[in-house]
């Protein structure tokens, strides 16, 4: 090989890389809903999660709502951590060095109704970490050979603990109740959120990165559901009423988290704007490679939604006197929606590497994001 060509390639090497973000944490605590879920309700409920999820990165479903990784998955890859295996996985590789995901599909912030499709709500899932961390201290303080597969007694206090939880809260409530009621709801959903974020600290935790609400108005589902009078759609051809109210849920986020800070200066409260992120792929997609916005890519029906309420992805069913599948699209990577809730693995590459460019931190990240 060429020396002046392999001089060039070790400069480049060393080069720190331009507008990315340098973080690095030795273990992450994850809590939310399908967004970040790594296979919890799969193990918690047996729901079913099959094919074509999965397909595209691990060739097979992998408790994930989604053709292949999530956002949490690709912030794991920019910390050089493996993927978090969820708390309720009894039968994967023990594995929790790195720590522990708390996320299940369909949770909520508020205590679980009966009807709801996950039972660990946030409070449950905080109660989960407290438990799985009086555990691990205990069976360290046993077995010093564990720590192979347990976070150290450090990583607590060092760890990032990942929130991303409030969006099924508000889906949910627009089914049975009126716009202003909704938006009536949202300091509820916030005071019990607090709550938990507390008992987090309250037991150690200090670095805390809390991802806002996406779009709800611009998922295929409430689309159909809910626009279907075009009165009701926004600038981006998505429902208006979940939009404001994502709008509206997301201030006062920001605002719990500003207060959070200054209540407890000891603790690092970074505030994440998925939203912005999102609307802007939805609003601007062709100038990021994508040819479908609005459309389930794994779905039923045809443009411009590719979604029917009667029929889920990966689904096989008689509809209307024929037997139909939701089955997947072709060009997975064309797409911002894989199944009419949850965004491809494409998209939400992008939206990983929109988080990692720093520009929607709040603080930015001049400040210290390492923990030293
Ligand atoms: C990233 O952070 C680590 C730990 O603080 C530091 O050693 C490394 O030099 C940083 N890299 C870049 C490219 O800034
Ligand atoms: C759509 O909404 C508008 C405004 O609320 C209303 O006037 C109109 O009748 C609705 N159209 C249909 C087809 O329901
Ligand atoms: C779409 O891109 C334009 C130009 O970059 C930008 O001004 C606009 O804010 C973007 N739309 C959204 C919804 O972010
Ligand atoms: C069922 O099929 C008939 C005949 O093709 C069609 O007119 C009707 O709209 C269909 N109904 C639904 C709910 O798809």
């Amino acid at each position: 090989m060429d020396s002046t060509f392999f001089i060039l390639q070790i400069l480049i090497y060393l080069l720190p890389k331009v507008n990315s973000l340098n973080f690095s944490y030795p273990s992450v605590f994850i809590f939310g809903d399908s967004n970040s879920d790594t296979g919890g309700l799969a193990a918690g409920i047996a729901f079913p999660v099959g094919p074509p999820n999965g397909q595209t990165f691990f060739q097979e479903p992998a408790g994930r709502f989604c053709d292949g990784r999530l956002i949490a998955d690709f912030l794991m890859d920019a910390m050089d951590l493996p993927f978090i295996n969820p708390y309720l996985d009894s039968v994967a590789a023990p594995d929790f060095q790195n720590g522990c995901n708390f996320a299940t599909g369909g949770s909520t912030v508020l205590p679980a109704k009966a009807n709801a499709i996950s039972p660990f709500s946030f409070g449950i899932q905080v109660a989960q970490f407290i438990r799985f961390k009086a555990r691990v201290l205990e069976l360290l303080a046993n077995d010093k050979k564990l720590q192979e597969y347990l976070p150290s007694q450090d990583s607590f206090g060092q760890g990032l603990y990942m929130i991303d939880i409030g969006q099924n809260d508000i889906d949910g409530a627009y089914y049975s109740k009126s716009d202003s009621q909704v938006l009536a709801l949202i300091p509820t959903i916030l005071s019990e959120l607090q709550n938990g974020i507390k008992k987090l600290y309250e037991e150690g935790a200090r670095n805390f990165w809390i991802h806002n609400m996406g779009p709800l108005g611009c998922l295929p589902r409430i689309i159909a559901i809910f626009g279907k009078n075009t009165s009701k759609l926004d600038e981006l051809q998505c429902v208006g009423s979940h939009n404001q109210a994502a709008k509206l849920f997301n201030l006062q986020l920001h605002a719990l988290s500003a207060d959070f800070q200054a209540e407890f200066p000891e603790a690092k409260v970074i505030y994440v704007d998925i939203y912005s992120i999102k609307s802007d792929l939805i609003a601007n997609y062709s100038q990021y490679g994508f040819k479908q916005a609005l459309a389930a890519c794994c779905g039923y029906g045809g443009l411009p939604l590719n979604f029917d309420t009667r029929i889920a992805c990966g689904e096989t069913k008689v509809l209307n006197g024929t037997m139909v599948t939701a089955g997947a699209c072709s060009n997975t990577i064309e797409y911002v929606n894989w199944d009419g809730n949850h965004y491809t693995e494409a998209a939400n590459q992008h939206v990983s590497s929109q988080i990692l460019s720093g520009k929607y931190l709040d603080p930015p990240p001049n400040v210290d994001l390492h923990f030293s």
